[in-house]
């Protein structure tokens, strides 16, 4: 903490020297432009010999087909074609984009980042993926739209902004041109015009492209990769290219003051082709919730991020007579970028009215851009729209279920969220995608979205369940078990296999693969038999916060049964799943781990203590590393159950390291992210 703030102190001092307080004033000029004084040119360190720094492009792209997929190749070639230093890496999870990027050879500049976190439709998380770029080895990360191409000035304006001896964040707008006709030869050197000349298109698409545009996605962001911050607070999960994350983020930096923070749009030339006849595709249209949960977001945690997205008043980085300066269009201050060779602020030569006369032209040209027209209308505070996925619970199954028509069922109320997002991000690092979660509470519904899971309501849940002690023994967990078997029924009947897992179940490895051995007609669960050795399947032994049922009739009929049995008893549901089907007192057991419905032949295997130990075997929680004494006896699952009070539950499994969810980042523990020690308590 000490560094940082001595580093953000000197900022904030060099802040004070950009603003212009040292400044020399020159009395027959200072109502026009300003220039600061020689003393402080030393803060500025020497361009000339530089050598150049290592960029690492970070972008979200779409799958490569169809149009999209030609615009992103010839983006992504633009940029590898500027310097060896760049490299690329794309954040996708999807097979075209892979292969894309092995197009490139085994040990080319490009890569691909599946492991940030993404909504269940593949959009990636902004959050994560400033986070992923943060942890870049290269000099300057830069974070961009994958559209966009690039050309040579990038890359001139990063090896000077390069040398500034502070930490500092670029920000720089694209033009939307209608038609970008040209082609990159093989070697990605030189633009192919329509007749198979050489080229140079950049002129041409400056005289045609706008900056007039509203889209925050077409800002690209670079920044040294220094030990500050780029903003202060936690950025909000965010959805990528669904509104409102960069102009947070700039917000957030201006604000911060953290870093110097300028628009180098005059500089850099950047090209994207508006997508005004873009096709229509059902899927954009599924994704409507997505803008709507960002701008959730927008109005749940962003009070400063109401100014208008307006960078007029930033700083801006351009370039005259071949040397970089920093403007201030607000105070008319302009700064040199380091001392090129005829611009010396110690002698009269600056005053050569020539000279000026170039700079006043050049800062005039600079002063007239940068006011972003017709934005501020979007980016009013519109009424929320409701929250809502536009999926029902048959299409969201669809969608979800693996190809043995299985999903895993995980049922949450609001005060279990960190638990289910630990649980979730362990799915997701066990690559199980077929996963949904059905939720117990409005609050939880929303927050399941706003993360980008696959949720759906259970409408005959009783609406007051969110609140801190409904655990085990109480009048809430009964009512909460007991709307899992009717969802469990209910998708069964829906013709989908269930495994239905609870949150506070640790999964070591996928079970799936061993579940689906055991044959139809046979519902398999956890085993709450808690001593080492004799019969598993003893009354109320049977644990229904873990078990497999597959969509049979024969199944369903005996669910069926449970769930009847349930609604008629005071207490929770799991002694109705063992008394209906192992039969009151066990006496349809046929040995020490099944037992037999009578009426519908159901057999009930209860699973290995050993693969599947509940939270009461052998003291397991109590290891040193639970973990590894776990996978020793070869678990496959562990329950955090046989404890009482939902904090005390969430404690031991924090402290055990088996907890895959940054509640303060809001994103899942990953194995790129700096370790961050999880603050509950
Ligand atoms: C750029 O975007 C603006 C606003 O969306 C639009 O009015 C304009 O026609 C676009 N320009 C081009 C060249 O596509
Ligand atoms: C630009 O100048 C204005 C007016 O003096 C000042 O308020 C503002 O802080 C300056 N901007 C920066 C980024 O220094
Ligand atoms: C929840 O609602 C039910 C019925 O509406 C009521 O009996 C119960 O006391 C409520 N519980 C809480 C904690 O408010
Ligand atoms: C699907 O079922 C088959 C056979 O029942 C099994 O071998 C396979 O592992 C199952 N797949 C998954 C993902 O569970
Ligand atoms: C299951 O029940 C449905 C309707 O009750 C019936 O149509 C179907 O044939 C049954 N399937 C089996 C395998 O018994
Ligand atoms: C539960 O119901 C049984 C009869 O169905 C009754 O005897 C018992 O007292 C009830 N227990 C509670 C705690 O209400
Ligand atoms: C349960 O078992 C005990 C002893 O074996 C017996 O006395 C009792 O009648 C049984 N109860 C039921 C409902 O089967
Ligand atoms: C527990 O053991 C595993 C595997 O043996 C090891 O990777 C891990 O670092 C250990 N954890 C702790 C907290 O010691």
């Amino acid at each position: 903490m000490g560094t940082l703030h001595s580093k953000a102190l000197k900022i904030g001092l060099l802040m004070v020297w950009l603003c212009g307080v040292v400044l020399i004033s020159i009395s027959f000029y200072v109502s026009t432009l300003i220039l600061p004084s020689s003393s402080n040119k030393e803060q500025i360190k020497n361009l000339m010999n530089s050598v150049g720094p290592t960029v690492t492009i970070f972008a979200a792209a779409s799958p490569f087909i169809g149009l999209i997929g030609s615009r992103q190749s010839l983006a992504v070639r633009s940029w590898l074609g500027l310097s060896q230093d760049i490299r690329v890496v794309l954040f996708s999870q999807d097979p075209s984009v892979f292969s894309f990027a092995d197009s490139f050879g085994p040990d080319s500049r490009v890569s691909v980042e599946p492991d940030i976190d993404y909504t269940f439709l593949g959009t990636p998380f902004f959050h994560s993926m400033v986070a992923r770029a943060q942890t870049s080895d290269s000099d300057i990360s830069v974070l961009m739209d994958s559209e966009t191409i690039l050309f040579p000035d990038f890359i001139s304006t990063l090896n000077s902004v390069h040398k500034l001896d502070h930490d500092w964040l670029l920000i720089a707008s694209s033009r939307n041109i209608s038609d970008f006709p040209f082609q990159l030869d093989v070697y990605g050197q030189h633009w192919i015009g329509g007749n198979g000349q050489r080229i140079e298109p950049k002129k041409e698409c400056l005289s045609h492209g706008s900056l007039e545009h509203c889209d925050d996605t077409k800002v690209i962001m670079a920044w040294n990769n220094g030990d500050i911050p780029l903003h202060n607070g936690v950025l909000p999960p965010f959805l990528y290219g669904k509104g409102f994350h960069t102009d947070w983020v700039i917000n957030e930096a201006l604000s911060s003051k953290f870093r110097f923070v300028f628009d180098a749009s005059l500089t850099i030339s950047s090209f994207f082709v508006s997508n005004l006849d873009f096709d229509f595709d059902p899927k954009i249209d599924a994704r409507k919730w997505e803008n709507v949960g960002n701008s959730h977001l927008r109005a749940l945690y962003g009070s400063l991020f109401f100014r208008e997205a307006d960078y007029s008043n930033v700083i801006k980085l351009f370039i005259c007579n071949g040397h970089y300066h920093f403007g201030n269009a607000t105070s008319n201050i302009v700064y040199p970028l380091g001392p090129p060779k005829g611009l010396s602020f110690n002698g009269v030569e600056v005053f050569r009215l020539r000279k000026y006369k170039k700079l006043i032209g050049c800062f005039d040209k600079v002063k007239s851009f940068g006011k972003k027209v017709g934005c501020s209308k979007k980016n009013q505070l519109m009424p929320l729209e409701p929250l809502v996925l536009p999926f029902s619970l048959e299409l969201l199954l669809s969608v979800r279920a693996d190809q043995n028509k299985t999903v895993v069922l995980a049922v949450a109320g609001y005060s279990y969220k960190d638990m289910l997002m630990s649980w979730v991000c362990r799915l997701h690092r066990l690559q199980v995608s077929n996963f949904v979660v059905c939720a117990l509470d409005d609050d939880i519904y929303d927050f399941c979205v706003l993360q980008g899971l696959p949720v759906f309501r259970d409408r005959l849940a009783p609406s007051n369940i969110s609140y801190d002690d409904c655990h085990f023994g109480t009048n809430c967990f009964q009512r909460v078990t007991k709307v899992k078997s009717r969802v469990v029924l209910e998708i069964l009947k829906l013709g989908y296999n269930v495994l239905m897992s609870d949150v506070d179940v640790y999964w070591f490895k996928n079970p799936l693969p061993l579940l689906t051995t055991f044959g139809p007609a046979v519902f398999v669960a956890q085993s709450d038999e808690y001593k080492i050795t004799g019969p598993i399947n003893l009354p109320r032994r049977l644990n229904s916060g873990f078990y497999y049922a597959r969509s049979d009739n024969t199944t369903i009929t005996a669910l069926k049964k449970v769930v009847k049995h349930a609604s008629l008893s005071n207490l929770s549901e799991q002694p109705s799943f063992y008394d209906t089907l192992c039969g009151f007192n066990g006496s349809y057991r046929l040995d020490d781990d099944t037992c037999q419905e009578p009426e519908t032949n159901l057999v009930v295997h209860f699973l290995d203590r050993n693969l599947f130990p509940n939270g009461a075997y052998r003291d397991l929680w109590d290891s040193s590393n639970v973990s590894s004494t776990c996978m020793n006896i070869g678990c496959f699952v562990l329950h955090n159950n046989w404890i009482s009070g939902r904090q005390r539950k969430l404690e031991r499994q924090v402290s055990s390291g088996l907890w895959e969810y940054d509640t303060s980042t809001r994103m899942c523990l990953r194995s790129w992210q700096r370790f961050k020690p999880v603050s509950y308590f």
